[in-house]
């Protein structure tokens, strides 16, 4: 790192080439080190998007612009056996101590192929040189944690019977997942006991002491049965699809809150509109898709901004979740 005597100053990686005329504009008398860390601070926010689609996501671009981010380098098509190359580009053109300017950001529709790159990204740095990074494929992350915030709104999720509709889709694995984090006891349901079953056994893993158990939502009936007894459903079906129809809801007793996903008709809980927002249907407050997408925006603009906060974060699941609750 160049100390700022001389002209013979040795040009690294981490030199500034640019700070001698930058002192001379704003006083020649500052000490190297106020202007080093003035620089600093007027760095510009550099966002590296990584996405496995071919075109990278137009939603997360102008998330991050909202969110205060100076320059979107927007990468599609990535596989993970380019990751490594594409953050090395990120580390190694600033300084350790201007590394928290640049952060990663990892879309893509697929959601477990972007949970290859981001666990390639982590592989690629060593030491202090790393940038923060945030796995927010199709939205799983920030969806999940908006859709458990609402329930935890207005139930007490530690002991709570909780049953996740559809529970084995990349925004149910996590929903489940943060459920079991807070101490409910999750229902997972799916058309077939054996997915419900699987995807028990992982998120066990991940969240040790987690009180799962495996359901069936394979028709109305059975999507009934699993909500009956429960205090909060979450729906977390594809667009289009209906899990349980109109009329369910108010027969199952001591339920409290309902969430829907689906913003596409038909909704995944007949008795949940899309715009619901903490909307009393008798006893049960009720969330659908949109009700619930004001806090997925503000979760992901937040995590977004927190990434330029420090160099060395790593927001996934539990972390976006946590950032959900601060707000
Ligand atoms: N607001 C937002 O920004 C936002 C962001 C992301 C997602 N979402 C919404 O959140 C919901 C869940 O997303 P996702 O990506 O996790 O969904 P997904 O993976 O497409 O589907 C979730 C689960 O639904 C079940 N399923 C699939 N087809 C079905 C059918 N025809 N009938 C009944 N069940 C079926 C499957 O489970 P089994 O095979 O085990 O039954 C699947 O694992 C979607 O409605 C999506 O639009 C919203």
């Amino acid at each position: 790192m160049w100390n700022g005597g001389g002209d013979a100053a040795p040009h690294s990686t981490f030199d500034i080439p640019h700070l001698k005329s930058l002192r001379r504009v704003v006083d020649p008398r500052l000490p190297v080190t106020s202007y080093q860390s003035l620089t600093s601070m007027s760095l510009k926010k550099i966002l590296v998007c990584l996405d496995a689609d071919p075109q990278p996501s137009v939603f997360d671009g102008v998330v991050a612009v909202d969110s205060g981010v100076d320059f979107l380098f927007r990468h599609g098509g990535v596989a993970a056996a380019q990751v490594r190359d594409l953050v090395y580009g990120a580390m190694f053109t600033r300084g350790p101590q201007e590394l928290k300017n640049t952060a990663v950001f990892i879309g893509g529709s697929d959601v477990t192929v972007a949970e290859g790159l981001l666990k390639a990204a982590t592989e690629a740095f060593f030491g202090p040189m790393r940038v923060s990074v945030m796995l927010d494929a199709n939205g799983a992350n920030t969806t999940a944690a908006a859709a458990v915030l609402a329930a935890r709104r207005h139930v007490p999720l530690s002991g709570a019977i909780v049953t996740v509709l559809a529970g084995t889709g990349a925004v149910g694995r996590r929903v489940v997942r943060l459920l079991a984090s807070e101490g409910a006891r999750v229902r997972v349901a799916s058309r077939k006991l054996t997915h419900a079953e699987g995807t028990c056994d992982k998120i066990s893993r991940i969240v040790p002491g987690a009180d799962l158990t495996a359901w069936t939502n394979e028709n109305a009936m059975a999507a009934a049965t699993a909500v009956e007894g429960a205090q909060a459903v979450i729906a977390c079906g594809p667009p289009g699809v209906e899990l349980l129809p109109k009329g369910y809801l108010a027969q199952a007793a001591g339920l409290q809150a309902a969430i829907d996903l689906n913003a596409v008709p038909a909704h995944g809980l007949g008795d949940v509109a899309p715009t619901d927002k903490a909307t009393h249907h008798g006893a049960i407050v009720c969330y659908g898709a949109l009700g619930v997408g004001g806090t997925k925006m503000k979760i992901h603009k937040a995590a977004i901004a927190k990434l330029f906060t420090r160099n060395d974060l790593v927001l996934d699941a539990d972390e976006i979740y946590a950032i959900g609750k601060e707000l």
